[in-house]
């Protein structure tokens, strides 16, 4: 009989700690959304002790997220844990807690300063105390796949004599090789008495590129539980990507006939692009499973052998995971319902205002282009996020440019009631508008990555731009605007920065963000950007 291999998706989490990925409470619920129609086991929303939006965003995660297990993550110390505690509460008996303490010779010495013997208590502890508050908690020994084995074998056996439901055995920082993970699995299936009260899991990191490769080679050895991202997101090169790990077990049933996952395997490429849009990074084309090119074939000989029998040349039936369904594109004659049709075939649920703010963009884009296709549509809700009355809008935008000219722009901001206009001078026509929204906002950003992409075919293409930026807060910000127009997209990614930045400062006054200063022109009680100074907590 085959036996399930739970899919544990930290996108959210461990992804979402990719400098730049960080997403906002409304893109995070998508990304949940979409992960429950993916089918996965259990989510981890994020990190609740972290900030009241990492909290803010699990509890609403667990109270509208039905069906997987809805997990948040905690340090072994009470505050971790109780806050993971309430973040899940919503979930009822759908919510874990996920405890973890590095064990490693190098993060003992060096990082925690502790002895083995500490250790162990201070993980039976979190364990005990985190098992008061749900019945299903995972406990991660952190470093594991650099940890003494011996050593790794008591940690584990103490955390499921405290009630660890499920035991990850994490690679966390990529430095397994498939054999050495596998033979660990199976030390640790000998060696720790009661493993079999537990679920194996293990959490792969991709530095030396060997994710995939370990987490097969740990489901062989008897791990249930798989622990990546969708794309592979993560610090540094990535957690393991979850869709690589269930399409090689899936396409060589031959080698894996003994696993099956229960994911819904056409919602993957959807998922990848929805997680790709919400979190600004962009998939490589050559990407396994959900690359533009992974199923595009160059070569004559290629086309050929494929036209004759697919599987010449393809392993995996693309239509399977949910590449090539095209629909009929929308029209500026298509009316609302029909926007709202497509809106929900997408899988986005937005609120009244948001669908009136995103239908009159709609009908601003249709008629500029003749089709407005799911991605002009996904762009244009990237960017059309958040109420006006919160959020700087572009109202107004006047550029010029030229080989003999100085670019110059002037750019006019609505919020509410509120209008301001200013123009600058830059170096060249995305920089002059970046320096008139900081002139307006009194805030100096910089640019630190720029991407334009084609949403469409065509002239008359959707443009998609997304920035990261910094504005002195230790970590970049993410912004995406869409326009037939490069320029207007620019400006539009960058205030979508802007925005984000601040009211990310908003919720988290008294954790991560501390907020100095008084607003803009006085006027109101926000920092200027440049003021906002970064606490660690
Ligand atoms: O990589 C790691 O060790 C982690 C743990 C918190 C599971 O992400
Ligand atoms: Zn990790």
């Amino acid at each position: 009989m085959s036996e399930k291999i739970f899919v544990f998706d930290t996108t959210l989490r461990d992804g979402e700690q990719c400098p730049g990925a960080s997403m906002n409470i409304r893109e995070k619920l998508e990304v949940a959304r979409q992960l429950q129609r993916l089918n996965v086991d259990i989510i981890e929303a994020g990190f609740p002790v972290i900030s009241d939006g990492d909290f803010e965003s699990v509890e609403r995660i667990a109270t509208e997220v039905r069906g997987p297990i809805i997990a948040g993550l905690a340090r072994c110390t009470p505050d971790d844990i109780d806050a993971a505690g309430a973040a899940i509460k919503p979930a009822a008996d759908r919510g874990r807690i996920h405890v973890f303490l590095a064990t490693s010779k190098i993060h003992r010495e060096h990082k925690l300063k502790k002895a083995n013997e500490e250790i162990i208590r201070l993980a039976s502890e979190g364990v005990r105390r985190a098992k008061s508050l749900v019945k299903n908690v995972e406990f991660s020994p952190e470093d594991a796949s650099r940890t003494e084995p011996e050593f790794l074998a008591k940690v584990i056996q103490a955390a499921i004599e405290a009630g660890a439901t499920t035991v990850n055995i994490p690679d966390t920082v990529g430095y397994a090789v498939p054999d050495q993970f596998g033979a660990l699995i199976k030390y640790l299936k000998d060696n720790v008495k009661n493993i079999d009260e537990a679920v194996i899991s293990v959490h792969c990191h991709d530095d030396l590129g060997l994710a995939v490769a370990n987490s097969l080679a740990a489901i062989r050895a008897g791990a249930r539980q798989v622990e990546g991202t969708i794309n592979g997101i993560g610090e540094r090169a990535g957690n393991v990507a979850l869709e690589e790990v269930v399409m090689a077990m899936r396409t060589r049933k031959d080698f894996y006939s003994e696993f099956h996952t229960d994911l819904q395997y056409s919602e993957i490429v959807k998922t990848s692009r929805l997680v790709s849009r919400m979190s600004g990074l962009v998939v490589a084309r050559s990407k396994a499973i959900v690359g533009e090119n992974a199923f595009a074939h160059g070569a004559g000989i290629h086309q050929d052998g494929i036209l004759k029998h697919r599987e010449t040349y393809e392993i995996i039936n693309p239509q399977e995971i949910g590449w090539g369904e095209s629909e009929l594109p929308l029209t500026k004659h298509s009316g609302r319902h029909a926007m709202i049709k497509r809106l929900e075939h997408l899988g986005y649920r937005l609120n009244d205002e948001e669908i009136t703010h995103l239908f009159q963009r709609f009908k601003e884009v249709g008629d500029k282009k003749k089709f407005v296709y799911d991605e002009d549509l996904a762009a244009l809700i990237d960017d059309s996020f958040g109420s006006s009355e919160e959020n700087w809008q572009l109202e107004y935008l006047h550029v010029t440019s030229g080989t003999t000219t100085v670019p110059t722009a002037t750019a006019r901001l609505v919020r509410g009631e509120e209008s301001q206009q200013d123009s600058a001078p830059g170096n060249g026509a995305v920089d002059a508008t970046m320096k008139a929204i900081d002139r307006i906002l009194h805030q100096s950003g910089h640019l630190v990555e720029y991407q334009v992409h084609s949403m469409s075919g065509g002239k008359d293409a959707l443009g998609e731009v997304t920035v990261k930026c910094d504005f002195g807060q230790g970590r970049l910000v993410t912004g995406k605007g869409a326009s037939t127009d490069v320029i207007e997209a620019s400006a539009r990614a960058y205030l979508n920065a802007v925005n984000r930045v601040r009211q990310q400062a908003k919720r988290a006054p008294t954790s991560e963000f501390k907020v100095q200063g008084s607003g803009p022109q006085g006027s109101n009680s926000e920092a200027p950007i440049s003021n906002l100074e970064l606490q660690t907590p």
